[in-house]
């Protein structure tokens, strides 16, 4: 049976957050498995360090066994027991952004076990900006290992009402915390080389990295347009990913084009009698709701048309923030295709157009 613990406050009194996480801070020590909220996306976490506790994520996810987890915890000492070594221009970049939304790849310590780390001789390790989760780490007393707490292949849990739905009755607790503030999975840098190599974008880009140490490389297997040629170094980024249950679409141009682009979507999706998801900036959305109305009956709208927006195209990370719980709702309410207006590639308009090209594997049109 799943235990469900309510958490609605961020800025909750030290004393009470430890009150209520004790019941899932033992269960995480005695080999149990926790969903808790942190600032990227929910985990699903386990003890690092033990085999027979990491198996049950494994096998709670459906996830392939080659997909190596991060560890997660909550002290820079921790790293001892987890790593083999450190490099100088590592630590400054620990120092810049932990706790945060970024991951780095070490060379692994024997400590570590091979089902954590896919067989990999390297080992993934995040510190999280989250109150709820470096407690719940703390209390633990061990090192957690926390994929995204969704079923293998979904998009990632930002709402505590998604790990619900994929997983209560498939591990023991489930932390009902607030909603993820930055939307889409960390930053996945490897630091075992000379230099910094990008193998998942996220919040941290690649010019913060730079702006710290001078230099950044991107695992070029992440930016092929086919996402087919290049084997990526992050195992995880070679699976179909983020997938909603509809067809999607990405379309990226001047707001003018995209408009006239979701108009025409729209008369195929009524004429040939589908159910379509629109997702766009507020901007977009306003002046395509004018014509719509113009155009069409609320009651076909209400049939073939479900609008979702990213927020303002002033807040791009607004869009992060959004995403997944917008395809999320596409498949709630049964869309058959959706259409998404892309961005520029760069800041986190670099990782939010990863995820959209595994979502849509790859079907992105410049307009
Ligand atoms: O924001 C996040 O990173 C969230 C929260 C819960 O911390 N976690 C997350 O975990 O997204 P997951 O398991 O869904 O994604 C981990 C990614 C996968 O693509 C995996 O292949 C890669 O990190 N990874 C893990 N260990 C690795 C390693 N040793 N070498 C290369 N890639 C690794
Ligand atoms: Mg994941």
């Amino acid at each position: 049976m799943t235990k469900l613990i309510k958490i609605e406050e961020m800025n909750i009194d030290a004393l009470e957050l430890t009150r209520l996480l004790s019941a899932p801070a033992e269960a995480l020590r005695q080999g149990g498995t926790v969903a808790f909220p942190t600032e990227t996306v929910y985990g699903l976490g386990a003890n690092a360090l033990s085999d027979v506790a990491v198996a049950k994520i494994y096998e709670a996810k459906g996830r392939p066994s080659d997909n190596p987890l991060i560890v997660h915890i909550s002290k820079v000492s921790e790293l001892n027991e987890l790593v083999l070594e450190i490099k100088p221009y590592a630590l400054e970049l620990m120092s810049a952004f932990w706790p945060g939304p970024i991951t780095f790849i070490f060379r692994k310590n024997p400590k570590v076990p091979s089902k954590v780390t896919g067989g990999l001789d390297t080992v993934a390790v995040r510190m999280p900006d989250h109150p709820i989760a470096l407690k719940l780490i703390e209390l633990s007393g061990v090192p957690v290992a926390a994929p995204s707490a969704n079923l293998s292949g979904k998009p990632s849990p930002t709402k505590a009402k998604h790990v619900i739905e994929d997983l209560m009755g498939k591990v023991d607790f489930i932390i009902d915390g607030p909603d993820a503030k930055v939307g889409l999975e960390s930053t996945v840098l490897d630091v075992t080389g000379d230099m910094p190599m990008i193998l998942r974008p996220g919040k941290i880009t690649p010019e913060m990295i730079e702006n710290i140490v001078g230099g950044c490389q991107l695992d070029p297997a992440i930016s092929a347009e086919d996402l087919a040629g290049l084997a990526p170094r992050a195992p995880g980024m070679k699976y179909k990913h983020y997938a909603p249950e509809a067809e999607v679409e990405v379309v990226v141009g001047e707001a003018s084009k995209i408009i006239l682009t979701f108009e025409s979507a729209v008369a195929n999706a009524v004429d040939l009698n589908y159910k379509l998801g629109i997702m766009g900036f507020e901007e977009d959305l306003l002046v395509l709701e004018k014509f719509l109305e113009t155009k069409y009956k609320a009651d076909v709208l209400k049939r073939h048309i479900f609008l979702c927006t990213h927020g303002s195209i002033k807040h791009v990370e607004e869009f992060a923030r959004l995403l997944f719980q917008n395809l999320r709702r596409c498949d709630e309410v049964h869309c058959d295709k959706i259409l998404i207006r892309g961005v520029s590639e760069h800041g986190i308009g670099y990782a939010i157009m990863n995820r959209l090209k595994k979502a849509s594997g790859g079907k992105v049109i410049r307009i």
